[in-house]
């Protein structure tokens, strides 16, 4: 069984750099002895460094929240895949639905997962609706989001990418989606890739769940939803949160 991928994203906190080792600290102490989980910490760029020297047990791999998908050039205030990978970054997170809000394209999204897995990292391709329609339209819109976020990849790239499923309105919600519920998703987003590629392709691909995910609702997603990891915002900033959750996955069968 492959490990449980639990993913930090920062977003744009915390606020300075003592913050950010802080919490860095806390995190790699949680995470020190974990066994079934690979933890990944995603931190706004300017903390990237300070983040990684604080992981001084190798607790976590690091990720990004975004790059620029051409190599170099005169792109002002981005960061390419190659710079990132030249930092020892491994996973970059992309199409999440506030850089969508923010004009992100699926065609963008699909550039930067080939610049991603181009540069040898690995992206995790965040995709959700809305709202959910009485006739379930939103899996239509799902299908899409999938359909050009992987266009024109390989079976074997397509293997080594993960796909984070965040409905929008359970992000920075009070509550996260019903284990059972995510459990549909999943066989859901796995028979697109299986429509898409093949078997072999869907059984690889890992899915993972995001919005809202704490403690309180780490067991059922995980137990109930059956899938590969979690995506974590706010309670990502609070260690002894995020420890319990990575304990949490620990424990899961
Ligand atoms: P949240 O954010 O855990 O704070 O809901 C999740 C995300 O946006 O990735």
């Amino acid at each position: 069984m492959s490990k449980k991928l639990i993913v930090a994203n920062w977003k744009m906190n915390p606020l300075t750099e003592s913050e950010a080792k802080d919490i860095t600290k806390g995190i790699a102490k949680a995470a020190r002895k974990s066994q079934k989980t690979k933890v990944v910490i995603c931190p706004p760029s300017i903390f990237l460094k300070t983040v990684q020297s604080g992981n001084r047990t190798k607790s976590f791999v690091t990720g990004l929240q975004n790059i620029h998908p051409d190599h170099q050039g005169s792109h002002t205030g981005e960061i390419s895949a190659d710079m990132a990978r030249g930092m020892n970054v491994h996973y970059v997170i992309t199409g999440h639905s506030e850089r969508r809000a923010q004009g992100e394209t699926d065609e963008e999204v699909n550039k930067k997962v080939h610049a991603i897995l181009d540069a040898k990292m690995i992206p995790i391709i965040c995709v959700g609706e809305h709202e959910r329609d009485s006739d379930v339209s939103y899996l239509q819109f799902i299908q899409k989001q999938i359909t050009f976020a992987l266009k024109d990849l390989s079976d074997t790239q397509v293997k080594k990418c993960v796909i984070a499923y965040e409905p929008i309105w359970a992000i920075g919600a009070e509550e996260a989606m019903a284990g059972e519920d995510m459990h549909q998703m999943y066989i859901f987003i796995k028979k697109v890739v299986h429509d898409l590629y093949d078997e072999r392709t869907a059984k690889k691909i890992q899915i993972l769940y995001g919005g809202s995910v704490s403690p309180k609702n780490t067991e059922d997603i995980l137990e109930q939803g059956h899938v590969d990891g979690l995506l974590i915002g706010r309670q990502s900033l609070y260690p002894e949160n995020f420890g319990e959750i990575i304990s949490i996955a620990e424990k899961m069968k």
